[in-house]
């Protein structure tokens, strides 16, 4: 049986003491133990927002990692690094990192592989853009942001690594996959996986992605193959963030 999990994606929000504020609302308000849950916060919050999560369920994790492990690299965080501070997950190939910064398949790859080096689970986000999916392309995508990481990575390290399933057009939008729609895409994920290793096809966590609300988490979490959620603007709020951890079934 897979454990869902809810995570939040702070991106590049917040201060310092609303940071501290957030981590501990969501804290004061965790209920029973539904599922596994975790925030991905701006790097210089982590050390903070670490200590306050210590020996609680909450997790913490990073929203990108260096693609190697140390060196002249102006600007990057290792994965080292982020182990020191805590860090339990941390997403690799956010759509807004392809888009803005030009994180291309091999280059998530190889945070990927840097993040699992060091312990820290990745958090793999996939998915296709509007006009992509206009043009019937959404699987095609799919498998090539997969393929990149199976080819460095190889099928195993799927065993210890999560996929965020986040179509970009639903990202920020308000514009949420339908349940259908969303299933169908983590499916043809599982279905991807399973051609390759039906153990690890069956154990992954895979989270939909794209303005999940508290009012529309539980038609998506009750989709077989939906595990749980990557919750962008929705996680800045403790209340919503819980509403929505609440969700799952
Ligand atoms: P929103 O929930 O704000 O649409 O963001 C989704 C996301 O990008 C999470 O990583």
């Amino acid at each position: 049986m897979r454990r869902p999990l809810v995570v939040g994606n702070w991106k590049m929000n917040g201060t310092r003491s609303s940071a501290e504020a957030l981590a501990k609302g969501i804290l004061v308000g965790l209920g029973d133990d539904v599922a596994d849950i975790a925030v991905c916060v701006p790097y210089v919050f982590l050390p903070e927002i670490a200590q306050i999560v210590n020996n609680t369920r909450l997790g913490v994790g990073a929203q990108n990692v260096a693609d190697k492990p140390s060196g002249a690299f102006t600007g990057e965080v290792s994965a080292a690094m982020l182990k020191e501070f805590g860090c339990k997950y941390a997403l690799v190939g956010h759509s807004e990192r392809r888009t803005y910064y030009g994180d291309t398949d091999q280059i998530v790859a190889a945070r990927f592989c840097q993040a699992q080096e060091q312990g820290i689970i990745p958090i793999l986000c996939i998915g296709e853009t509007l006009s992509e999916r206009e043009q019937d392309k959404t699987f095609d995508v799919i498998t090539t942001q997969l393929d990149a990481v199976v080819n460095l990575a190889g099928i195993g390290a799927f065993g210890n690594a999560v996929i965020a399933y986040e179509p970009v057009w639903a990202i920020g939008t308000g514009l949420t996959a339908t349940d259908d729609q969303a299933q169908e895409a983590h499916r043809f994920i599982r279905n991807y996986l399973a051609a390759k290793d039906q153990t690890v096809a069956e154990n992954i966590q895979i989270l939909y992605g794209g303005s999940v609300k508290p009012d529309n988490a539980k038609g998506l979490f009750a989709m077989p193959d939906i595990d749980g959620g990557l919750i962008g603007g929705a996680s800045l709020d403790a209340e919503s963030f819980l509403k929505i951890y609440n969700s799952v079934n």
